[in-house]
């Protein structure tokens, strides 16, 4: 390969590879917080000895969410001006709802109630795929 050619290839990676990177913005970076606690506790409900844990991790994916309603998605660049407030308003709205749905998960941990604490997981779940596809960049 031609020296130039090489160094064709190099600059097309570094224009490519912070766009492909774009994901891992600090709103991102708390949604995976939530997601890792949610996949824990998921996997640990039937285990009594694990209520502990779990209660910790869910205070984490709340203080998560708390922290990323304060941030505003990568999209709302993509948003027209006339649109933004509403656009901001739909997704601080969803991420309070959010917030819900983890204090409801809390409490049915909190009473040992394992088949309860499994369908808000599933809501949570469902409202996320409707979240994403409003609110999260392509
Ligand atoms: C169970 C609930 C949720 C989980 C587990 C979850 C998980 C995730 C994950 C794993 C990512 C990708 C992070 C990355 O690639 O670095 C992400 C991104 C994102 N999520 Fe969620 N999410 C949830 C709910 C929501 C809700 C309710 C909203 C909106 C109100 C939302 C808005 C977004 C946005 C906007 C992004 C892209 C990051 C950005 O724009 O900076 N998510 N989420």
């Amino acid at each position: 390969m031609k020296l130039k050619h090489l160094f064709a290839l190099l600059a097309a990676f570094a224009i490519t590879v912070p766009a492909i990177a774009e994901d891992d913005t600090p709103l991102g970076k708390e949604m995976d917080k939530i997601s890792k606690a949610l996949k824990a506790v998921n996997r640990d409900l039937a285990d009594a000895s694990k209520k502990a844990d779990n209660l910790k991790k869910i205070a984490d994916a709340k203080e998560a969410c708390a922290a990323g309603a304060k941030m505003d998605p990568a999209k709302t660049k993509e948003v027209s001006a006339g649109d933004k407030a509403k656009f901001l308003e739909g997704y601080e709205a969803a991420m309070v709802e959010l917030g819900k749905g983890l204090d409801s998960l809390k409490a049915a941990v909190e009473g040992g109630k394992a088949d309860e604490a499994k369908a808000i997981i599933e809501k949570l779940n469902a409202a996320k795929k409707d979240a994403h596809r409003k609110y999260k960049a392509d």
